[in-house]
């Protein structure tokens, strides 16, 4: 290795070393970071201790992967399901949007899922057709086919061991302004 060469690779290592040991390494990106431990509530030491880059890999590990964008689309499908069957509409075409972007947002995080999730799209447009025209039998028919494509995408995506039904038991806590009173629980 030639001096030049060696002498640049000494900089660059002590400037990593210093990067990594510093507590802010960019203190004007980050005005409101404390400037020391002493001052870093103990309650929040685990999220700011370390530098910035430090701190937002420990968020993106607690935001999580595709997993809990599923637990979610796992809840919203149950719910879109009951929706239909109280012919409750606005609640229908709400669940709908939210799977969507649970879904974009899973596969933000993690992009090798997206080509898989595209599946979803013609079912989801089906889904949305259905409530568009308050078509209680398409609503059941599209909801079906939704079902049916959740779980080709599990099979593509190596997990056929998580099959979904529509709901057996309603656990739903909403219910069709229609289908109560209007007044008290
Ligand atoms: C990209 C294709 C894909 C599509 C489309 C998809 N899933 Fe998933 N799903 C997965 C993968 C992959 C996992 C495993 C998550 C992981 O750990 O990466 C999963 C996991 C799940 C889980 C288990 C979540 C948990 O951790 O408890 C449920 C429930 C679920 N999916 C429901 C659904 C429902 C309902 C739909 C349709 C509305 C759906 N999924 C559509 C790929 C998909």
């Amino acid at each position: 290795m030639s001096g030049a060469r060696a002498g640049r690779l000494v900089l660059i290592t002590s400037w990593l070393a210093a990067a990594c040991t510093s507590r802010s390494p960019v203190p004007d990106a980050t005005p409101s970071a404390p400037a020391s431990s002493a001052t870093v509530p103990e309650h929040a030491a685990w999220l700011l201790d370390g530098g910035v880059e430090d701190r937002f890999v420990r968020v993106a590990k607690h935001l999580r992967g595709f997993d809990v964008a599923m637990a979610e689309t796992g809840y919203r499908h149950g719910e879109l399901y009951w929706a239909g069957r109280d012919e409750n509409w606005g609640y229908a075409s709400y669940q709908v949007e939210k799977i969507e972007t649970a879904v974009a947002n899973g596969t933000e995080r993690r992009p090798k899922r997206a080509a898989s999730a595209r599946m979803l799209e013609g079912a989801l447009e089906r889904v949305k057709e259905a409530i568009a025209r308050r078509d209680a039998g398409a609503f059941d028919a599209a909801f079906t086919k939704l079902t049916a494509t959740c779980n080709a995408c599990h099979v593509s995506e190596r997990v056929p061991f998580i099959h979904v039904v529509a709901p057996r038991v309603r656990l739903s806590p909403v219910v069709a302004a229609h289908a109560h009173d209007g007044g008290g629980p």
